[in-house]
């Protein structure tokens, strides 16, 4: 997925001018943390300077989450533990205990999302997302040509939402086949959960926890072409059963997310 420092320029010069003209009126320079994507980590020199420039644009302290060693599991661990290491963390900074904002790149967007809506912890203000894949993937990104890529390829022609490879391909958790959305309801672990897909196991502490946030920033790259469709960086998708054909605008798209939080009491 598109890592930061393929595209350093560019995010960041967005993510400035919401931190400028949103978050620093409005939250008095809260503290932030970076969560990095599939791929990355946060010792690699694009992240360091990312995190690094958005402090000082902002001047308020920012932290990238690491979660277990940074690439290797961020491909391989499945993205509700790492939301759960990630909210353990952050329960553990003090300097976050008063409310903090959040920055999601690619996958990490989703266990950004997962600390809203899952975690116990101090309270998010503002949430910033880059090409993150709210609303699904239709195919896993491209990995490479290297031992653990092919590995991982391996996995990926398995059965997708069996046990196995939900439990040892994170992005198994986002992956949503438009034409299999009944296996993906009942075998998928991370996604359906986190936008409260399913029937009867919706639950209204996420909705209000995702509600209760001071602003939403969802930034989609125009000419993504990692993220499958690029539209999921604003909650649209492919319609279930259609692979090609986007119905939503972007504002339909929201509105339709919005609407579907809206539908759970
Ligand atoms: C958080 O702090 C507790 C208690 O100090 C410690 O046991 C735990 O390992 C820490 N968790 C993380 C993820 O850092
Ligand atoms: C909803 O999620 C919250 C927070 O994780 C949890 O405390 C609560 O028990 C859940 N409610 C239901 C009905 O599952």
């Amino acid at each position: 997925m598109a890592s930061v420092s393929q595209s350093t320029n560019f995010p960041i010069i967005i993510i400035i001018f919401f931190f400028t003209t949103i978050l620093i009126p409005t939250t008095n320079a809260a503290p932030f943390i970076v969560l990095h994507g599939i791929s990355d980590k946060c010792s690699n020199r694009g992240v360091t300077q990312f995190t690094e420039l958005l402090s000082s644009w902002s001047n308020s302290q920012g932290y990238c989450v690491e979660i277990g060693d940074g690439s290797w599991d961020s491909w391989t661990m499945p993205l509700l533990e790492q939301t759960s290491i990630a909210c353990q963390k952050v329960k553990n900074t003090t300097e976050l205990s008063q409310g903090y904002n959040i920055i999601g790149l690619s996958q990490g967007s989703l266990i950004g999302r997962g600390i809203i809506e899952f975690c116990d912890g101090p309270p998010v203000k503002n949430f910033i997302t880059l090409a993150g894949p709210h609303a699904g993937i239709a195919s896993i990104p491209f990995c490479g040509s290297t031992a653990i890529c092919m590995l991982l390829a391996s996995l990926i022609k398995l059965e997708i939402y069996s046990n196995y490879v939900q439990e040892h391909l994170a992005p198994g958790g986002y992956l949503k086949i438009p034409t299999d959305i009944t296996d993906y309801l009942q075998g998928c672990r991370f996604l359906p959960k986190l936008n409260n897909e399913i029937n009867g196991m919706r639950n209204s502490t996420y909705k209000e926890r995702f509600a209760s946030l001071q602003n939403l920033v969802l930034i989609m790259f125009e000419d993504d072409t990692v993220l499958v469709p690029k539209e999921t960086s604003w909650f649209g998708y492919y319609p279930d059963g259609l692979r090609s054909y986007i119905a939503c605008t972007r504002d339909q798209a929201l509105q339709g997310r919005l609407d579907w939080f809206e539908n759970i009491r």
